[in-house]
């Protein structure tokens, strides 16, 4: 596949376009930011863990049934993914209290819940992602009331894939982020599933291994991800 032209360039990953105008090669970079790239840094070795760990988390979601980007990865740092028209929503499944519901509600981290919460954003730098809700969405044209419909049913069994996988090796899914977008008519997931997009806790200590070492200066940043690489590679 031909690595023709600068596509998009985000935070963490670049993309490029290729010969076939259908796909691009995401490439995945050491650089980590928080709190909308107030906080910038470098996690050695990210991008290869995120990259890998993407796709054995795609694979695995493919083989349950859930259609995403992912064709195939290319080498160490860069993927082949379907081009998509991205819909300019985060989705959140919450599994646990922590982050940003634990501030807003004033609720302790690690409480539970007693079904997964959805959770929508509007993908948008200036305006620090906002909370928003389906109507919103739908009033903005951000994306149709049956794409929404689509969107939560397929978050929350990916929700429900990556938990039982990752229960199985002693993690707990905290939450995650995942990215949605159109390809030939159809909502395919997007972005990445890795330590930077998801809270991953150990079972038996809720030693955090995620993306919250770095954004809390919690040290171990780089080991923490390798421990996660590890675990899902088995
Ligand atoms: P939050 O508790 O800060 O709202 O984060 C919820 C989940 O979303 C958590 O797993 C981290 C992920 N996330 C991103 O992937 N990108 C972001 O910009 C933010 C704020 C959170
Ligand atoms: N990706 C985010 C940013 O810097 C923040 C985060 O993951 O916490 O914009």
């Amino acid at each position: 596949m031909e690595k023709r032209a600068l596509n998009y360039e985000g935070k963490a990953k670049t993309l490029y376009t290729t010969d076939d105008p259908d796909l691009l090669i995401q490439y995945f970079k050491d650089d980590a930011t928080a709190f909308n790239a107030k906080k910038r840094g470098t996690i050695e070795q990210k991008g290869i863990v995120n990259n890998r760990m993407s796709e054995i988390f795609f694979t695995l979601l493919e083989r349950e049934g859930v259609r995403t980007h992912f064709v195939k990865r290319l080498s160490d740092r860069e993927m082949l993914v379907r081009r998509l028209e991205i819909v300019p929503v985060e989705t959140v499944v919450r599994n646990l209290v922590a982050g940003s519901l634990a501030k807003r509600l004033g609720r302790e981290e690690g409480g539970d819940l007693p079904r997964p919460i959805v959770e929508y954003y509007y993908k948008s730098d200036s305006l620090d992602d906002p909370m928003i809700l389906e109507d919103h969405a739908i009033a903005f044209g951000f994306a149709t009331e049956a794409e929404l419909a689509t969107i939560r049913a397929m978050a929350l069994k990916i929700n429900d894939v990556l938990r039982r996988f990752l229960d199985a090796r002693g993690i707990l899914l905290v939450d995650a982020k995942f990215e949605f977008g159109r390809y030939k008519g159809e909502i395919l997931l997007g972005d990445e599933i890795c330590p930077d997009t998801c809270r991953f806790w150990d079972k038996a200590t809720r030693e955090k291994l995620d993306k919250d070492r770095f954004r809390r200066d919690l040290g171990n940043v780089e080991g923490a991800y390798r421990e996660m690489m590890e675990r899902v590679s088995h």
